[in-house]
């Protein structure tokens, strides 16, 4: 029987994975995703799904342009996934409270408002005692707090996941629990991939593995290093809600679900790669949960669990095709922000493979020239 071909195969079933397969099918691109546990099984859905593209990047410039574009996406994402897919993603619009415990901390918040209000962005400054009129749990211990009303949240797993399903209602093809073991290269351009049933023909590939990117482009010769940053986080329910926005700081944020459900997240270690869930990290977060809202201690207990976030060296997503390897697109490592950077990098990366010039300049994304021996496999 001769090997069914795609124009365009997907590896990795997280958000940035499905975003791109989404955005490919709207294109009537042929397009397969494969994926080697299930859908949404790593980082994205472990993400708490906060929409933070002030509260979050803040310091990056680059980051925040994109970012702020993706946020605007969401409603008419949800819109979109919804018809295609029947999965609600939880999206909230409600806003965020970063939150300041000292005046350091008041100081610098107090500059990021000005720089923002400068970009167009609306954030305002409240004092301890406006900031607790809106939250009235919080803490009296808050000094202040930075106001976001456009920072949102969605429900990470299941964002993925209606992307995944949006897909495969407009034609696209996905696989579980299908491996991929390495690309198939002849002349240094991308003609299929390997996994362990065989080779897959196809024109271009798009690497969108998170974590496990940097091992699997190895057996070709190709060095795109992305390591893992764990995150662990828990979460808690209460009959009546504690919070209506999200509550962020540098170490601890809360996030308010539906059914009252609160997320509290999240602790940060490098180059960890396992997923256990540590006494060590849960109970630093609650500590600094009931440091932000002292009445979470009365809540009931739900669950915990942990994810890898995938960062790079320089800390910015790879967005773009390999510069030795043609048709080998990449769109990975990013780090915290991947599930508020979803749907733009769809656009980008689907673009990308249409050998179209993005609208945004995605320049400071490329993907680094640096081999490996080159092996073509
Ligand atoms: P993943 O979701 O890890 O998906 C990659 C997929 O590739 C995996 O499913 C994996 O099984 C598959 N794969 C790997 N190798 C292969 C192979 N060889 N063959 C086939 N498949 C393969 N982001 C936000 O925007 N907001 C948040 O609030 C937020 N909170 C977070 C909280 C925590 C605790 C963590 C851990 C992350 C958080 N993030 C958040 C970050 C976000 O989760 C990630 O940036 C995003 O999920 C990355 O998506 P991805 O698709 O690149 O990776
Ligand atoms: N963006 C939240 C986290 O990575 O923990």
């Amino acid at each position: 029987m001769k090997t069914k071909t795609y124009e365009t195969v997907i590896v990795g079933g997280g958000v940035i994975g499905c975003s791109i397969a989404f955005q490919l099918a709207k294109r009537e691109t042929s397009v397969l995703l494969l994926e080697k546990e299930r859908i949404a099984s790593q980082a994205s859905s472990a993400a708490a799904g906060m929409l933070g593209a002030q509260a979050e990047l803040m310091e990056s410039r680059t980051l925040f342009e994109l970012a702020r574009t993706s946020r605007s996406l969401f409603p008419v994402v949800s819109a979109e996934l919804k018809e295609l897919s029947g999965i609600d993603i939880g999206l909230v619009r409600k806003g965020l409270l970063r939150i300041a415990l000292t005046a350091e901390e008041a100081d610098r918040l107090r500059k990021h408002i000005s720089c923002q209000q400068s970009l167009g962005e609306q954030a305002e400054w409240l004092t301890a005692r406006q900031a607790l009129e809106m939250e009235p749990e919080l803490s009296p211990n808050v000094l202040g707090a930075m106001y976001i009303p456009d920072d949102g949240q969605v429900v990470a797993s299941d964002l993925t996941n209606a992307f995944a399903r949006s897909a495969v209602a407009l034609g696209a093809e996905i696989q579980e629990f299908a491996d991929v073991e390495h690309l198939v290269v002849e002349k240094e351009t991308v003609v299929g991939i390997k996994t362990k049933d065989g080779i897959i023909p196809c024109n271009q590939v798009v690497v969108a593995a998170g974590v496990g990117t940097e091992s699997l482009l190895k057996p070709n010769g190709l060095h795109v290093p992305v390591y893992p940053v764990k995150g662990e986080c828990y979460s808690v329910k209460t009959s009546k809600p504690l919070l209506e926005k999200t509550i962020y700081t540098d170490g601890c944020y809360l996030v308010p679900k539906r059914y009252g459900e609160i997320v509290v997240g999240a602790t940060v270690k490098k180059h960890a790669c396992d997923r256990k869930v540590t006494l060590g990290g849960i109970s630093s977060l609650m500590q600094q949960a009931e440091r932000l809202l002292p009445s979470i201690m009365q809540a009931e207990w739900n669950r915990a669990w942990s994810g890898m976030r995938p960062q790079t060296p320089h800390d910015l997503p790879y967005l773009g095709e390999h510069p030795r390897c043609k048709g080998l697109f990449i769109a990975a490592g990013h780090y915290r922000n991947g599930i508020l950077l979803s749907p733009i990098t769809g656009i980008i990366m689907a673009d990308l493979v249409e050998g179209k010039t993005p609208r945004w300049d995605i320049s400071a994304f490329a993907i680094p020239e640096t081999v490996h021996s080159y092996t073509g496999v």
